[in-house]
């Protein structure tokens, strides 16, 4: 039987690559959404994964969810914690509720939806958990206290629980996308966004897919010896 991967923000951008190369790998994939319906139904149309509804903010959705993914379709395997937003603005413009917005999906969304479905995968002795940070937690970025702060949240939250998961046979991993084309980038002014190209030594923004490809490399069993490492995949923007 094939393996059980969940992927949220799963239906667009990044986690719509991710889902469609892990279903290309075998895997029987699972994609949460919290908003966009329509996309959901044509992601659904056109690459026949399954689509569920919740926002990874909410911790009894991630738990209902969950258990209802695993009742329908068995025990979640893999969880790439890849679903998040941005509220850019400079800090003295930032709004508290802009702050929690992105506290609440980006940072608080790895413990609301990995938190239900550890005590399984440590049953099983065997998971894969990969959360998608980003460049800007590692370097931080002008506009994005709100961002930054989140994804360096979703580095530390990686080293601390490979470690918890290691003996389990759970690897826990990060993987910081660099500038992706996808939907939230193009949504940068067009003038910030040029000059942001400017600074990346390929010359180009990443494709979605490329993102994907290190996921299913860190999905697999060859990858059964990195645990709490951080994977820099940013055309050589930040080198860490
Ligand atoms: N460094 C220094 N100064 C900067 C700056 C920077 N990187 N970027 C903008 N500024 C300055 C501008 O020059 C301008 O200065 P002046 O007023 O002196 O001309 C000032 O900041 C702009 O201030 P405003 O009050 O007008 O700012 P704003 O309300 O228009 O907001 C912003 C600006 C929202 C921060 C906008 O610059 C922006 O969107 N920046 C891009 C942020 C970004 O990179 N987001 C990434 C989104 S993609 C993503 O998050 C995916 C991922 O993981 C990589």
């Amino acid at each position: 039987m094939s393996r059980v991967a969940l992927v949220t923000g799963g239906t667009r951008g990044i986690g719509a690559a991710i889902s469609m190369a892990l279903k290309e790998a075998g895997y029987t994939v699972v994609a949460n959404y919290a908003g966009n319906d329509e996309a959901a139904r044509e992601f659904t149309h056109v690459t026949g994964i399954k689509t569920v509804k919740w926002s990874v903010a909410d911790y009894t959705g991630c738990e209902d969810g969950i258990r209802q993914i695993e009742d329908e379709v068995g025990p979640i395997d893999v969880l790439v914690n890849n679903a998040g937003i941005t509220r850019d603005a400079p800090f003295h413009k930032m709004s508290r509720e802009q702050w929690d917005q992105v506290i609440g999906t980006n940072l608080n969304g790895l413990f609301n939806m990995t938190h239900p479905l550890w005590n399984g995968m440590r049953e099983r002795k065997f998971g894969r958990i990969i959360n998608i940070s980003s460049i800007n937690g590692q370097k931080g970025q002008f506009g994005q206290v709100n961002y930054s702060a989140a994804k360096a949240g979703d580095i530390g939250f990686t080293k601390a629980l490979a470690q918890e998961g290691a003996r389990s046979g759970i690897t826990v991993n990060a993987i910081c996308p660099g500038y992706i084309a996808t939907e939230m980038v193009m949504a940068v002014p067009e003038k910030v966004r040029e000059s942001i190209i400017a600074t990346i030594p390929v010359g180009r923004l990443g494709e979605p897919d490329e993102i994907a490809r290190t996921v299913v490399f860190l999905a697999s069993d060859q990858a059964g010896f990195i645990t709490g490492a951080t994977f820099t995949v940013n055309g050589g923007q930040y080198l860490t």
